[in-house]
């Protein structure tokens, strides 16, 4: 039994060194698939680890094991044929609806432990009152991990509006709620025997409708940020978890994923120039607002509807035979159209024509974190011709000729001229500086996700292709 445990904290330590190597890796598109496979082996082996050591515990090993091989196969089956059958652009909301999962774990490791180890079951009246805290505390983060989670998939996947629920007084309902919780949870601290059932399950239904209100109170434009802090949330719900388990592993690991997934809220709040805080108290994306900000353009720097210019495939072929230096911006509209491959075709006949193009990438383009460079990825783009949109801001003065493909709030130059707007201040691609800008889109009565108009369609050096932004680069690959 020595032997078992001290190999489980070898593997342990190995498992946490693998997913610590995984995180690194994930952050450069050329070592993601390497982080993903380390990361992979490190979850095996905790899993391993873990189930040896439980098996070796229990008097007769072959129930254990037969059950939690049973539990793996089922959660591994459905893993593979949700992965293998999700969309590209349906990958938020799969994971969005995964940390409801962990929020639920977290739930029911929280409840399962407050029953086998009641108040008063452990010998050390301060042990009683630690172990009870980090019950309470992970059944509260849990429980909001777990409605908000649900509430990001059903707005992500357009199952539910993404218009931001405004009560009245909703920060005070919100701040009501925690300092409820952090009541309760001193009550059942203090309870013995299953007294504590009482404030537990309280804490349980106010944590739920809290993780209910606290999503639903933010809009559409702001869901990004969510995802990722609901990763966080996440994390930490799997720290509490570890904590009443007593698994160390699950400790590290729940603060690697609650760490990362806050900085990643950092970042994605920086690429939108929104305060974590503003994006907490919800509101943003209000419908009123939006409408405003497109009134307000209207009267200001962009024209009424009708005075754009529209561009066919033939005309863009012949402009982009002309240019030297083109820059491709996608966005949402790309992944949507599934027109990635048409991309890198057509940028790499112009690559052979000797035309100098890059691609620009927004933070925030699509719907997810690096959605652009997957699918860029995919297509086999090669990464010397991605930049960031800091790497390539400053030089559209010297673009004969930017392709917008489905991007829109990320190149709209309201976010920089109209204080009103409610993307004001979020860094987006200059590309109206460019000689030439040609926007794919399908139509003109549509918005971007944060539903504001972009005056970018009706400036002077702006055409319109208007169309499937496949079928149009199909035909300007044809037309070249
Ligand atoms: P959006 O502002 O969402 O605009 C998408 C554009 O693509 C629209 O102009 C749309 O016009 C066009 N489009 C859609 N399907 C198309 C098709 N098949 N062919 C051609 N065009 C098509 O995209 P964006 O610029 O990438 O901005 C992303 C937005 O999503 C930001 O507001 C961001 O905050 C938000 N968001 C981002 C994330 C992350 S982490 N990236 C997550 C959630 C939300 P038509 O409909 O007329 O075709």
């Amino acid at each position: 039994m020595a032997s078992l445990v001290s190999f489980q904290s070898l593997a342990y330590i190995a498992a946490a060194l693998l997913f610590i190597l995984a995180l690194a890796g994930l952050s450069k598109q050329s070592t993601a698939r390497r982080g993903n496979i380390l990361g992979a082996c490190g979850m095996a082996l905790a899993l391993l680890a873990t189930v040896a050591v439980a098996a070796s515990g229990a008097g007769n090993t072959a129930p254990v094991i037969g059950l939690v091989l049973v539990a793996l196969l089922i959660g591994a089956g459905l893993g593979l044929w949700r992965a293998k059958s999700v969309q590209m652009t349906q990958m938020p909301e799969l994971v969005a609806m995964l940390h409801s999962f962990v929020g639920a774990a977290a739930v029911l490791v929280g409840w399962n432990s407050f029953i086998t180890q009641p108040g008063g079951a452990l010998p050390d009246a301060a042990e009683n009152a630690f172990h009870l805290g980090e019950v309470g505390l992970a059944v509260f983060i849990g429980a909001v991990t777990l409605t908000g989670s649900v509430i990001a998939y059903l707005k992500l996947s357009g199952k539910m509006g993404g218009k931001p629920l405004m009560l009245p007084g909703r920060n005070w309902i919100n701040l009501a709620a925690v300092l409820a919780c952090i009541g309760l949870i001193a009550w059942l601290v203090n309870t013995t025997g299953m007294m504590g059932a009482v404030p537990l399950l309280i804490i349980t239904i106010i944590s739920l409708a809290l993780g209910l209100h606290l999503v639903a109170a933010i809009g559409g434009g702001d869901m990004p940020v969510v995802v990722s802090m609901l990763n966080s949330y996440s994390g930490w719900a799997a720290a509490m978890a570890g904590f009443t388990l007593g698994n160390d592993l699950l400790i590290i690991t729940g603060a690697l994923v609650g760490s990362s997934g806050a900085y990643l809220s950092y970042i994605m709040c920086k690429g939108m120039n929104r305060s974590f805080i503003s994006v907490i108290l919800g509101g943003f994306g209000d419908g009123a607002k939006a409408a405003g900000a497109g009134a307000g353009a209207q009267e200001g720097a962009a024209p009424q509807e009708g005075d754009y210019t529209e561009i066919n495939a033939e005309e863009v072929a012949a402009m982009l035979r002309a240019s030297k230096s083109v820059v491709v911006a996608p966005g949402y509209g790309m992944a949507t159209a599934q027109a990635q491959f048409a991309v890198a075709d057509l940028v790499r006949k112009l690559a052979d024509q000797k035309v100098d193009v890059k691609f620009g990438i927004h933070p925030v383009a699509g719907r997810m974190p690096g959605h652009m460079n997957v699918l860029l990825a995919e297509a086999k783009v090669p990464y010397s011709m991605v930049y960031e949109m800091d790497e390539i801001n400053d030089d559209f003065a010297e673009v004969d000729t930017v392709l917008v493909i489905g991007a829109n709030d990320t190149v709209n130059p309201s976010a920089e001229t109209d204080a009103s707007s409610p993307i004001a201040g979020m860094p987006v691609l200059r590309v109206w500086e460019a000689k030439d800008v040609v926007v794919f889109k399908r139509n003109m009565g549509s918005t971007g996700y944060s539903g504001v108009a972009n005056p970018l369609f009706y400036n002077d050096n702006t055409r319109m292709l208007l169309g499937d932004a496949k079928a149009s680069l199909e035909a300007i690959l044809a037309a070249l």
